[in-house]
């Protein structure tokens, strides 16, 4: 008898951004605890998974040429954790990816994480498990700190490693313009950075998130403007100076206000409406300051089937 060969399926994921990144001393196993305001922009990736007789995993897009297509590659990780959670083994387990990469590699916008829970969502509904999303989230916690984030998306106050989720009220789409530097910048090096300064002497750490939760119910982006804050910044800007430049070029070009996102290099710029957004970026685009330019908007869902039998 010919087994059944079940269609692929194509999972759309988006990026993050966080509104505020409070992070606290080095932890014993190397992590910082920390307290931060994610939120999922419209800047996504899609990830196909198909099963096959031949495993592979190609890349295209945004970076392409920078992402590992071997077993370091957070997609493959995915595969196996779910595999182990879930008893499948041996030929049950060979699956095709293609990651279509909107999102910037080593960009501090979750682009790998997004991947990774991309791929948990697209093997659930491909070898038709019946999983829950919390459940999803506990596997993709080991992967790391952002993957959780990229499954439930919206907008979310995160603790612990940053895997420890509530969701927050967000009343309003903010629109933000995102510049993309040259090259990527490695998170543990920030963290390094971040240790170092503290080190050293005693940098501004942000205040509480308390008024970001109140700014993002309140729905004004000139609220949230002045809230906008991240203890990774001035590592990211120690680590590359001329982010400096690409902050000060978005507010000149009329953004409420900047900073860097995650551990950087990207800047995320909000900006009042839709039309603005698209008036910085074009602006922005033209200063030479950054490699390339995008607007987003968020909050937007986490990663969602879009192609194949299980589509909503
Ligand atoms: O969890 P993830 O693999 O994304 O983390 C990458 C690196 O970022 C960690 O190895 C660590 O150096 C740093 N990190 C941290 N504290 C966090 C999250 C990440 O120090 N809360």
């Amino acid at each position: 008898m010919l087994a059944v060969v079940p269609p692929p399926v194509t999972v759309r994921v988006p990026s993050k951004i966080n509104l505020h990144l409070s992070v606290g001393d080095a932890r014993d196993d190397g992590y910082h605890d920390l307290t931060t305001i994610f939120q999922a922009l419209s800047l996504t990736d899609e990830v196909t998974v198909a099963a096959t007789e031949e495993p592979g995993l190609e890349v295209h897009g945004e970076g392409a040429k920078s992402v590992p297509t071997s077993e370091d590659n957070l997609a493959w990780r995915a595969v196996q954790a779910l595999a182990e959670h879930v008893g499948r083994s041996g030929d049950e387990n060979k699956v095709h990816i293609v990651l279509r990469k909107g999102i910037p590699v080593a960009g501090g916008l979750a682009g790998g994480s997004a991947d990774a829970a991309a791929t948990l969502v697209g093997l659930s509904a491909l070898w038709r498990l019946d999983i829950s999303r919390d459940e999803l989230a506990g596997i993709a916690a080991t992967l790391g700190s952002d993957v959780p984030f990229a499954l439930y998306g919206g907008t979310a106050l995160g603790t612990g490693r940053g895997e420890q989720l509530v969701p927050v009220l967000s009343r309003h789409v903010f629109h933000w313009v995102l510049a993309f530097d040259q090259r990527g910048l490695s998170t543990p090096r920030v963290y390094g950075e971040l240790d170092r300064l503290r080190a050293d002497g005693d940098p501004p750490r942000v205040g509480s998130h308390d008024p970001v939760v109140e700014a993002l119910a309140s729905g004004d982006p000139r609220q949230l403007a002045l809230l906008l804050g991240n203890d990774l910044q001035a590592a990211a800007v120690s680590l590359r100076p001329g982010l400096r430049r690409t902050l000060r070029a978005g507010v000149n070009a009329g953004a409420l206000a900047g900073t860097v996102s995650g551990s950087g290099p990207t800047c995320a710029f909000l900006c009042e409406d839709a039309e603005s957004a698209l008036e910085v970026a074009a602006e922005l685009a033209g200063a030479g300051v950054c490699r390339t330019v995008r607007v987003a908007h968020g909050p937007v869902p986490g990663a969602r089937v879009v192609g194949g039998e299980d589509a909503p």
